[in-house]
Order: C-alpha cells, then sequence, then structure tokens
C-alpha cells in the first residue's frame, strides 16, 4: 500500500508525500508540474469500442495460499416487503461489525464477507436479496479504502472452506456449483446500426438545478433531441432554462422537495393525466451527499 498526501506549494505547484500503510516515509516529490492539454492533442475521434460489460468467468484450478481470515455471514433478507428498511438494517448491521473488526484486527489478516443472492452471475440468474447486493456497494468502497483487507464471497454454498478462497488474491468471488467464479470486464459489441429511439414527449429530471442534473438535461436536448424537458429541484436555476430554451427546448420548471411524496405524487399525476403531456422518461439526480470514510460513517449516513 502506498499513500500519498498532496499538497499546493507556494509556487503554485504540487507537492506529494509518499508513506506506506503504516506512515513510514517512503519518498517526497517537491514539484510536480502539470501542463494544460489542448483539445487538439487529445485523440478525440470518437470509438465504439469503449464499452465494457462484466462478465463472471470460473477461476481455473484455484490455488489458494493460507492466510489468516476471519468470517463474516451476511444475514439472508428477502426482497418481499419493506426493502428500504431491509437494505438499512443489513447495511447498519455489517458497518458496525467491519468497524469492529478493523478496530480489532492486528493488520495482517483479512475479513471474509459472505453473501448469497447478491449478484446474477449469468444466464438466467437473478439477485434475491437486495439488501446483501447493497452489502457489495458498500463493502467495495471498503475494498478501497482498506486494499488487500477484505474478500467479497457470494456463495451458493456449494463450498464449505470459504475462508481458503482469502488467499486467491481476487477481492470479489461467487461460488457456484463448487466452481470458483471471478467478474472481469469484457468488450461489449454494439451493433453498428444500433441507435435509441427517438424521444417523444416529456422527460423528467430531477435535481436539474445541480451538476448532473444540469449536464444531464444538456445532454438530452443536445445528444438525444429531447425537445420538451420538466426539471425539478426545490430552487429554480434560470439560467438553465435560458440556455436550454436558446437550444430549441421546451422547459418547464416545476420546484418540487422530492422527498416529499404528495408534491412530487402532485407533480406526477399533473404529468400523466390523460389530459397530460405523459412522460416519456425520467432520470433521477437530486441528491445531498454526506459521505465519509468507513470508519467515521454511522448507520445514519
Ligand atoms: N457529481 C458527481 O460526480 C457524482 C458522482 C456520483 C454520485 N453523485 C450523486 O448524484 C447526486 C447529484 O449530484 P450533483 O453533483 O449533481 O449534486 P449537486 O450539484 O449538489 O446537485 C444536487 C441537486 O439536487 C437538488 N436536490 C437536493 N435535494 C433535493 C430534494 N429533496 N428535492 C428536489 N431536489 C433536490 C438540488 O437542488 P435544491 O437544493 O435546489 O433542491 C440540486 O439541484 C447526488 O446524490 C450525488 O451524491 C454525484
Amino acid at each position: 500500500v502506498l499513500r500519498t498526501r498532496i499538497t499546493t506549494n507556494r509556487g503554485g505547484g504540487i507537492a506529494l508525500d509518499l508513506a506506506d500503510a503504516t506512515g513510514t516515509p517512503l519518498g517526497r516529490i517537491d514539484t510536480l508540474t502539470l501542463r494544460p492539454v489542448t483539445a487538439e492533442q487529445l485523440d478525440t475521434t470518437p470509438t465504439h469500442d469503449s464499452l465494457f460489460h462484466l462478465d463472471w468467468r470460473t477461476l481455473p484450478a484455484p490455488n489458494p495460499s493460507t492466510v489468516n481470515a476471519d468470517i463474516l455471514e451476511v444475514a439472508a433478507s428477502t426482497i418481499d416487503g419493506d426493502v428500504p428498511a431491509a437494505v438499512q438494517t443489513a447495511l447498519a448491521d455489517v458497518l458496525v461489525q467491519l468497524q469492529e473488526w478493523l478496530t480489532a484486527d492486528e493488520q495482517d489478516g483479512r475479513l471474509v464477507v459472505v453473501t448469497r443472492g447478491a449478484v446474477a452471475t449469468g444466464g438466467t440468474e437473478q439477485v434475491t436479496d437486495l439488501a446483501a447486493a447493497a452489502v457489495w456497494g458498500l463493502i467495495r468502497s471498503a475494498q478501497s479504502e482498506h486494499p488487500d483487507r477484505i474478500v467479497l464471497i457470494d456463495t451458493d454454498g456449494s463450498l464449505e472452506d470459504l475462508a481458503a478462497l482469502a488467499g486467491l488474491d481476487e477481492p470479489q468471488l461467487a461460488v457456484r456449483a463448487g466452481e470458483v467464479l471471478v467478474p472481469r470486464l469484457v468488450r461489449t459489441t454494439v451493433p453498428a446500426e444500433a441507435a435509441l429511439p427517438p424521444v417523444t414527449g416529456p422527460v423528467l429530471v430531477t435535481g436539474a438545478g445541480g451538476a448532473l442534473g444540469g449536464l444531464v438535461a444538456r445532454h438530452l436536448v443536445t445528444a438525444h433531441g429531447v425537445r420538451d424537458l420538466v426539471l425539478v429541484s426545490r430552487r429554480p436555476s434560470t439560467t438553465l432554462v435560458e440556455e436550454l430554451r436558446e437550444l430549441g427546448a421546451e422547459v418547464r420548471w416545476a420546484s418540487c422537495d422530492v422527498t416529499d411524496r404528495d408534491a412530487l405524487a402532485a407533480l406526477i399525476g399533473e404529468l400523466t393525466a390523460s389530459d397530460g403531456p405523459g412522460l416519456a422518461g425520467v432520470v433521477h439526480a437530486a441528491g445531498v451527499v454526506d459521505d465519509g470514510v468507513l470508519e467515521s460513517l454511522t448507520p445514519e449516513r
């Protein structure tokens, strides 16, 4: 593990301090000079080979080395009933156990987090436990913050010794019918004639006053020819509305708090009423970030 502290020095340059996982200094770069790149220097020719998808591949003859591993079994939940509550409960439970393990652990062991039905590895397989799927999201962030310490395994129960898989140098694994599968990115081939159908009718964009919502709204108009937009945030953004109208779109602004179910239902009811415009699509980009590294997360966050 190489940890890097990045600071700006007086001359405006960037300095880097390099240390190992225990904080022992390894080196220092006094000045890193960055030069602007012009558009011409970048190859901006559109390519059609930059789309990838995830494929689960069988790991041929896994040969794990023995490592010291603890197991955290994630309790099963079902997707019936109150899904958000089940997700919150599962995440809070795993978070607490993860934080306890990190505090107690001696820095050389690994933690194997075991789920069932959290990922679909192909074919007709479905995710059967949405709470466990959310746990994968949490753990994958934890893996970025604590590299080589945590291993995620989604199992169908066909292999006994999951701790033995912790030494495989693979952060995420699935066990299906006694085989060990690993996720790999593979190129997606898109047929040359593949094109999105034209969008007719209004598209609702929440969080339109924010960074992502604004980008999405512009992209819908310029790249997909959307001509009718309904933009939602709590506070209006007149500059965006003007800009989109100049690009030829018809834009309605609806100031609405999307956490207010009644207000949102009234807005959607208006748009989907039999004599209303109908809705061609929804992009939900409203949100408020309150995040932090694993050690500072709370169940509420
Ligand atoms: N930017 C990124 O790179 C990035 C990457 C990954 C994920 N995200 C997530 O994507 C979401 C949007 O990101 P952003 O960067 O665009 O954030 P942002 O610039 O802060 O914009 C958030 C937008 O959501 C609106 N909003 C917040 N709460 C709302 C509510 N209750 N009802 C209606 N509108 C509401 C805000 O407007 P008002 O305050 O006026 O309502 C604002 O227009 C966030 O949840 C963020 O965590 C962002």
